[in-house]
């Protein structure tokens, strides 16, 4: 569990016939391998950016799932792919139409640097998705988790990956207790990550029959799932799913998918892990208390007051600065207030920010949201305005069609619905 301080092994948590000693060698990378191709095989997902090898569709939906759900990502995706299908297309995309299709993913400066990026791609690249692994690594954006998961998933390269589910099952399968975030303890990490990936290169030669006809070379990689579900005829989109592009690719992607949907945080389902015997955090009992990833930071709450002001079918509005949280994106006015503040204090520092007098203030909603390690209360307020000395700075006043193209923050977005309904 996050945060937790690692205990010792617990006892009598499980019946000790599930508690196989484990020689050293049921750990060895090789003998992961295979349980997790097989396991993978048959379990698998049908996820969108699975239905390809494009590196250019494999880059965007890492960078739509870092920090967000798969639920959540799906239909991001396939809009996104819809309105900006390759390289070429992004490249040459407006900020604002990034933004908009972003808009609610959060961690917006993911999406600049992917503005950026294509942008590199087509300059330095001739428009062609590079694949050498520096290469990809040196695009704006993309550190190191990014150009593992492409350079495996889109290439078949032995490239490691190492994000919050691998480290889950690495540190539970090698019952690694240190703190995760720790340099040496990330990078062990990471060189395990990299053996398997390495290990799973073998396996397209290996001498065992069922991997020889289940993973064969490259270009006929097939995994039982995709192959199952074409013989059955069946209408799902695996019959429309290439398999993954090789071993390496799918090793990685294993190991993404056994810690989402079996070596979960909480309740992780250990009966039905395919590494359940090779796996010291199971058989001590210490899955529950890893990973360890230190303390966690405590979240910091804050308050914000906004409102929303309406003139002749417009709404004043304004667009957030380049350099802060959630830059470029458009928010009604609104300002910070201390936590304990008063009704009447909080329509004064509206009245600040907008530089005019609050003749009524109405409650709309209240929103809460996190941004970061900040727990946010945004108190929203329908308002009429003396508009005296309204400020230059307030915001500008925008009809509802355009309020329906401008990318909005989150929180914001709900406020705004409520008057484009
Ligand atoms: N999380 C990160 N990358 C993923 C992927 N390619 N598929 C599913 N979940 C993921």
């Amino acid at each position: 569990m996050r945060g937790k301080k690692v205990q010792g092994p617990r006892s009598k948590v499980a019946p000790v016939a599930l508690r196989p000693v484990l020689p050293r060698s049921a750990r060895q990378p090789t003998a992961l391998v295979t349980p997790l191709l097989n396991w993978f095989s048959q379990n698998a997902r049908d996820l969108p950016w699975r239905r390809t090898h494009e590196p250019y569709a494999v880059w965007v939906s890492e960078i739509m799932l870092q920090q967000t759900q798969v639920k959540t990502v799906i239909p991001y995706y396939e809009r996104w792919m819809r309105k900006l299908p390759d390289v070429h297309a992004l490249a040459k995309a407006p900020s604002e139409k990034i933004h908009k299709l972003w808009e609610g993913l959060g961690y917006y400066t993911r999406v600049r640097n992917m503005l950026k990026a294509a942008q590199v791609i087509v300059a330095q690249h001739g428009g062609v998705f590079p694949k050498c692994f520096d290469d990809v690594l040196a695009l704006p954006g993309i550190g190191r988790y990014t150009a593992g998961a492409i350079c495996s998933i889109a290439f078949n390269q032995p490239a490691p990956i190492l994000d919050g589910n691998v480290i889950r099952v690495l540190t539970r399968v090698f019952g690694i207790r240190e703190n995760a975030r720790e340099k040496e303890t990330n990078a062990r990490l990471w060189t395990l990550a990299e053996e398997l990936v390495m290990a799973a290169t073998q396996t397209s030669h290996s001498s065992k029959p069922e991997m020889t006809q289940r993973f064969g070379a490259d270009k006929d990689f097939h995994s039982p799932i995709f192959v199952r579900s074409k013989s059955l005829g069946n209408k799902s989109s695996f019959s429309n799913s290439p398999p993954p592009r090789g071993p390496c690719s799918a090793l990685n992607q294993s190991l993404m998918e056994l810690g989402a949907l079996v070596c979960t945080p909480r309740k992780p389902r250990c009966v039905s892990c395919p590494l359940a015997k090779q796996c010291v955090a199971w058989r001590d009992g210490l899955t529950e208390q890893l990973p360890n990833l230190g303390e966690r930071l405590t979240a910091t709450a804050r308050r914000f007051v906004a409102c929303v002001v309406e003139r002749d079918g417009t709404l004043l509005v304004r667009q957030r600065p380049a350099g802060v949280v959630n830059a470029h994106l458009w928010e009604f006015p609104n300002v910070e207030v201390p936590l304990r503040t008063s009704s009447a204090e909080a329509q004064r520092a509206l009245e600040a920010e907008l530089g005019a007098v609050i003749e009524t203030l109405t409650p709309l909603l209240t929103v809460k949201h996190s941004i970061t390690r900040f727990r946010i209360t945004l108190e929203a307020f329908r308002g009429t305005l003396n508009e005296g000395n309204l400020r230059p700075t307030a915001g500008e006043w925008v009809g509802a069609a355009r309020l329906r193209q401008l990318p909005f923050t989150s929180a914001h977005r709900r406020m705004l619905e409520n008057f484009l309904r």
